[in-house]
């Protein structure tokens, strides 16, 4: 998370996600799912602007500044009380009876429901702009647990960390030390997917976790394996209900060569590339074919 002071105003740039491994370890009570996953945090930003605004107002503009899909509408903007960012702004007034108020400008590069973390992303950034602006002095401690009612990968954003292991539903993170320079294609199919669906079609499988593979390699070590260990229990169910996706795995795979995954419960998908310059032509290769947004991108230190 980038932050810095705009005359009155407080910018915050907060980054995307990538599950470069995620393994489901069983239904939970109250309807979750445990989970072992590891996140990096790519640079694909979306960007707040906090303004105090007087006479407690609270208000949300929502700009959407993703690249356009030919013949496929544009999502409906979300500004209103469901939005994340506006839940996460009401929590700290409720927790802090604090009255104070803000014009919030987000400009939405992220896409929705393509499992990059955007909406999580957004929060967490609500939580660190408005507790700075408001000058509310909530602790760390605290705002790691407001995020984990907000959502399950809002704690990871919080701490602006380049990776981590993520347990319980998510919520709980430990940061992990990156000694490479990552770089990714991200490919976005036009249809989104919803992460309450493909859990709900979730099936205990017969791999093992071993997110040690990853984070292993993430800290320098070498690959003994030809993936790196990356793997996602939620393809499967996310491939059940989006049409084409099995598709665009495979050619990612075949074009890459390289590791293939899905991210989160999808619908992105990303292939972890040898270089800038290789991610930037697989990049362009998928955008040529239509009905996908694609990104390059590169890890963050
Ligand atoms: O936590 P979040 O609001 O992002 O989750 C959205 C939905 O995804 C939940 O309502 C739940 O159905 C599902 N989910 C889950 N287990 C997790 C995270 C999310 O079942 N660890």
């Amino acid at each position: 998370m980038r932050i810095r002071r705009q005359g009155p105003s407080l910018a915050v740039d907060t980054p995307a996600k990538l599950n470069l491994f995620l393994e489901v370890l069983g239904r939970r009570a109250d309807g979750y799912h445990d989970l072992e996953t590891v996140m990096v945090s790519v640079g694909l930003y979306d960007s707040l602007r906090f303004t105090s605004s007087a006479g407690g107002a609270l208000t949300l503009s929502v700009r959407e500044s993703l690249p356009p899909i030919s013949g496929v509408p544009r999502p409906r903007l979300i500004s209103g009380p469901g939005n994340l960012v506006l839940k996460a702004a009401q929590m700290l007034r409720r927790d802090c009876r604090c009255e104070a108020g803000a014009r919030i400008e987000l400009i939405k590069r992220i896409p929705w429901e393509s499992g990059l973390g955007g909406g999580s992303s957004d929060a967490a950034a609500t939580l660190v702009g408005l507790n700075r602006l408001w000058g509310l002095s909530l602790g760390q401690n605290k705002l790691h647990e407001l995020a984990a009612t907000l959502g399950s990968d809002v704690n990871f954003f919080l701490d602006s960390c380049p990776v981590a292991v993520c347990r319980g539903r998510g919520e709980r993170i430990e940061p992990r030390p990156l000694r490479r320079l990552l770089h990714f294609t991200i490919v976005h199919p036009q249809a989104g997917l919803s992460t309450g669906k493909v859990f709900s079609r979730w099936t205990p499988g017969e791999r093992p976790p071993r997110s040690g593979d990853v984070t292993d390699w993430l800290a320098g070590g070498p690959s003994c394996h030809a993936d790196f260990g990356v793997y996602n229990a939620l393809e499967k169910p996310a491939i059940e209900w989006h049409d084409g996706l099995a598709r665009l795995l495979a050619d990612l795979r075949r074009e890459s060569g390289m590791p293939v995954a899905l991210t989160g419960s999808g619908s992105a998908c990303f292939a972890i590339c040898r270089t800038a310059r290789q991610a930037r032509t697989l990049a362009a290769m998928f955008a040529t074919r239509g009905g996908c947004r694609t990104w390059s991108v590169g890890s963050r230190t």
